[in-house]
């Protein structure tokens, strides 16, 4: 594997191609830093104005479930890389392309994997690393078993899905049959299969962003720093980084731990009750705790990703980063009191959560995945800053064309950076943009970016 010596001209002969499937957020970055090193951008999404269309060269609407539309725009356009931004899409499609030639990102095997739960639990296991304790299960009656099995409160999950939908927290053995109907409907395939999962109280969670990179001539994995990360529920709310800072002079962390279900959890999510309190809310962290907790994500990443990226023959072939979800136990009693992290999914792209990286790392996450996937090189990720990153969420569904006020007043706040995505139409829950914020410590950073997102939520205004 060589190193990619040279870049053309969009629009011109000889440029290089980049073909987005998934138009969001992340994508609207991934389109912008490829277009500062002279890429040409096609984006395709399901619907018009969406963000990423808004800087691409041009774009398509359709259905990227639908095999036929996506292999004729694949086919039509000819990109250089074939980049999924999300997972809803025709996977056997993008198997037919790569066997024509076309390069999928990072691999097509690995985006089947991926967005199976039931495959990516079998790939974890292969390779050993922990996980909460599961069960499959094919039917009702077996999802009756795999639960006393697994143990109350569990979470039954659809084989395939995403973003909470078909999952179902599950207390007692009376809520099995409802929960088996709510993954039916909404799984993205193999509607009868589900997974069902020991609840784990967490401390916190990660990202690792490991990426899959060309390193002298092989494909080696880099490992940025973990992103920190907490909610309620499903949905992405708050993330920083570093996700703990070691102080050598104090010998523990530079400042508390906010953890899951405290005090400054509670703020930066009201109305939403957190299921238990994370015994290390408000602690200093040993920096022993907080290195060897880096040592054990960095390891279950490798593992994974190691695997995800092989070809047909076991060698390395798949390029990009990827974003690694793994849940934080800082004493695990199953662990003896020791520090223990739980690998939980991956997926094959730049990760909601990682966005932070936009104002933490002299690359972000979407700059670290662009030179990943064009085979340049990446010969260090820096971490400049510590920071954090709040979600803004429409309240109200039905508006075209929303309009911020008081980013005025955000943007006063020093350290604070904003994106506005510049989706076209609200619905509730729906993430509309993201208040950045940098801070001499992570506490001083979630504080910051909270602040800064509440002002913008509550300054929306919805049109008719
Ligand atoms: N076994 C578990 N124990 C505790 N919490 C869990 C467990 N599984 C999932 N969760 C919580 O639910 C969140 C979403 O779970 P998961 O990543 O499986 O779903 P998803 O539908 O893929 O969501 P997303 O698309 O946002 O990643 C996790 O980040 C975590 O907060
Ligand atoms: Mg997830």
């Amino acid at each position: 594997m060589r190193y990619r010596d040279r870049i053309g001209t969009p629009l011109f002969d000889g440029a290089v191609k980049l073909m987005l499937l998934g138009c969001g957020e992340l994508g609207k970055e991934v389109a912008i830093e490829a277009q500062r090193l002279g890429i040409e951008v096609i984006g395709v999404d399901r619907y018009h104005g969406a963000p990423a269309m808004q800087v691409a060269h041009r774009h398509y609407v359709i259905d990227m479930r639908d095999p036929y539309a996506l292999k004729a725009v694949v086919r039509r356009e000819q990109p250089d890389v074939i980049v999924p931004e999300i997972e809803a899409i025709a996977t056997d499609a993008l198997l037919e392309l790569e066997e024509e030639g076309f390069r999928v990102i990072p691999t097509a095997r690995a985006t089947k994997i991926t967005m199976d739960r039931i495959e990516l639990r079998k790939l974890a296991a292969s390779v050993g690393v922990p996980t909460s304790p599961f069960e499959f299960a094919y039917n009702l009656d077996e999802l009756k078993d795999a639960c006393e099995k697994v143990g109350y409160p569990c979470l039954v999950k659809a084989r395939m899905s995403s973003g909470g939908l078909g999952t179902t927290l599950v207390w007692s053995s009376k809520q099995v049959e409802q929960a088996y109907e709510n993954a039916r409907r909404y799984a993205r395939g193999f509607g009868e299969h589900v997974i069902v999962e020991r609840l784990i109280r967490f401390d916190f969670e990660v990202t690792e962003l490991a990426t899959a990179y060309i390193c002298d001539e092989r494909i080696d994995v880099l490992f940025p720093k973990p992103v920190g990360h907490i909610r309620v529920g499903s949905h992405y709310h708050v993330s920083w980084q570093p996700f703990l800072n070691p102080d050598p002079s104090t010998g523990q962390s530079d400042c508390p731990l906010h953890a899951y279900g405290g005090a400054l959890h509670r703020e930066e999510e009201p109305g939403r009750e957190p299921l238990w309190q994370s015994e290390w809310d408000g602690k200093y962290v040993p920096n022993e705790i907080i290195e060897e907790v880096e040592r054990q994500i960095y390891e279950v990443a490798g593992k994974v990703v190691r695997e995800l990226i092989k070809g047909p023959g076991g060698e390395p072939v798949g390029l990009g980063l990827f974003g690694c979800e793994i849940m934080v136990r800082l004493s695990d009693p199953e662990a003896g009191g020791k520090p223990r992290v739980y690998f939980n999914e991956i997926s094959p792209r730049p990760h909601d959560t990682g966005m932070v990286t936009l104002v933490t790392q002299d690359m972000s996450e979407m700059a670290l995945h662009v030179r990943a996937i064009l085979g340049l090189p990446i010969p260090e990720v820096r971490l400049l800053a510590q920071g954090a990153a709040h979600v803004v969420l429409a309240e109200k569904g039905g508006s075209w064309g929303p309009v911020y006020h008081h980013v005025d007043v955000a943007l006063k706040i020093p350290g604070v950076h904003l994106r506005l995505f510049g989706k076209p139409y609200t619905y509730p829950e729906r993430r509309m943009g993201l208040a950045l914020a940098i801070g001499k410590t992570t506490e001083e950073a979630r504080r910051k970016a909270l602040k800064a997102a509440h002002i913008l939520e509550e300054g929306i205004e919805y049109r008719a």
